[in-house]
């Protein structure tokens, strides 16, 4: 891995000179066929394709070589695999994997559509899945079964934003089994604020959707894995058929150039609007990891080198739904919209009972509403105006 500052890698990691061509930016090259000039040239990219030859559009063109490049240097690794969506990082990933029999562990927290693959897919391949709550640890090795192939952690947790004692449940897989292939979605810390493969993490996966896109109008996964993974995690997501379109290769280095300089931005927006809504009489908590009182706040500081735009907070009340539609409909600045990392800000809520029904391993502990921004690049004190004017709509 490159000893270079993060800002640094961020603006030259992939710019190799054979994906520029002369130009600051790797070219964009389209491409389904690839043409060989001669059977000896063809015998060449067949027997080197997976390493970085022009062979056939599905396995990657320039343009995509050099995103992964850059990846690999952003995380370390060996490799890189590219998706054409977050989900299909996650469960191509899962998949690689595991084998009708199998059993995983999966973070009880993580990402809703993350959970329903586990169940709705999964299952009818024979693979079953215990989920584990934020506050695990160690204990993690009491829910290990001969047949565990996969842990699955998600940092800090969807929506509700706890983080767990990665380094404990790392150690404690290991000692129960070495082979356990451990895979993180890395997606809140851009696969940089937290260095998953430093922890003995074996692949890094990204919805690069958030903020590597950073736009909100492309999709992208990225799944960063070890020398001890890589070959399977590549072939088996070939033979999946996975890949994403060059523009959109093209469109997540261009984000990558900026994504530090946006993240920190996001970062001190988020914290600052973190801690005025804990001064609000209207709630009962704010769920920031760069917060002391949230949870896991510890091992964020120990582990994380930074934060992001995403966070959430409860209501002291429960929103009735005239309430709720009156505090979401009326917004200046916040959009109402799935995903998130884009440079707008975003608003959503939830109920208890509906963030209980995709917490399969703890019970929800509030009972007020529930809500999560994205604080994007907009000046703070407009968003915390719109989030003032808002708190008097529900008074
Ligand atoms: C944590 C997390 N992982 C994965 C995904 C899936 O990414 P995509 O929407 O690109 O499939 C999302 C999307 O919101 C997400 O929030």
């Amino acid at each position: 891995m490159s000893s270079k500052k993060i800002e640094t890698a961020l603006v030259s990691a992939g710019r190799n000179k054979k994906f520029t061509q002369g130009s600051v930016n790797a070219v964009i090259q389209r491409a389904s066929s690839l043409v060989f000039e001669s059977v000896a040239a063809k015998k060449f990219a067949t027997a080197n394709r997976a390493k970085g030859e022009l062979f056939y559009g599905r396995r990657g063109t320039l343009t995509h070589f050099s995103l992964q490049e850059a990846m690999v240097e952003l995380e370390g690794g060996a490799g890189c695999a590219l998706y054409p969506c977050g989900a299909a990082a996650v469960s191509n990933a899962i998949l690689s994997f595991v084998s009708s029999g199998d059993h995983l562990l999966v973070a009880g927290s993580a990402y809703e559509p993350t959970q329903d693959f586990c169940e709705k897919v999964l299952v009818k391949l024979g693979v079953s899945t215990t989920y584990y709550p934020a506050s695990i640890g160690e204990n993690i090795a009491s829910l290990m079964q001969p047949n565990t192939k996969v842990v699955f952690l998600e940092s800090p947790g969807s929506i509700t934003m706890e983080v767990p004692d990665i380094p404990a449940i790392v150690k404690a897989v290991r000692a129960v089994s070495p082979e356990v292939v451990i895979m993180i979605d890395n997606t809140w810390a851009a696969g940089i604020l937290f260095k998953a493969l430093e922890f003995d993490i074996d692949i890094s996966i990204q919805a690069g959707t958030k903020y590597i896109i950073g736009h909100s109008d492309a999709m992208l996964g990225t799944a960063v894995a070890n020398a001890r993974c890589w070959d399977q995690l590549r072939e088996h997501s070939y033979l999946m058929g996975q890949m994403v379109d060059a523009d959109t290769a093209y469109v997540a280095s261009r984000g990558l150039r900026t994504m530090g300089i946006r993240l920190k931005q996001h970062a001190e927006s988020s914290i600052r609007i973190a801690h005025w809504l804990q001064s609000r009489p209207e709630v009962a908590r704010v769920n920031h990891p760069a917060l002391p009182g949230s949870q896991g706040h510890e091992f964020w500081k120990r582990d994380f080198s930074g934060s992001c735009g995403l966070f959430s907070f409860i209501l002291k009340q429960r929103l009735t739904d005239a309430q709720l539609s009156a505090y979401l409909d009326n917004f200046e600045h916040f959009s109402m919209a799935y995903s998130w990392g884009g440079f707008e800000s975003l608003v959503l809520a939830n109920q208890p009972e509906e963030i209980q029904a995709i917490r399969p391993a703890e019970q929800v502990d509030f009972n007020g509403t529930l809500v999560r921004v994205h604080i994007g690049l907009e000046h703070c004190d407009d968003l915390i105006a719109d989030l003032e004017a808002a708190f008097a709509r529900i008074a």
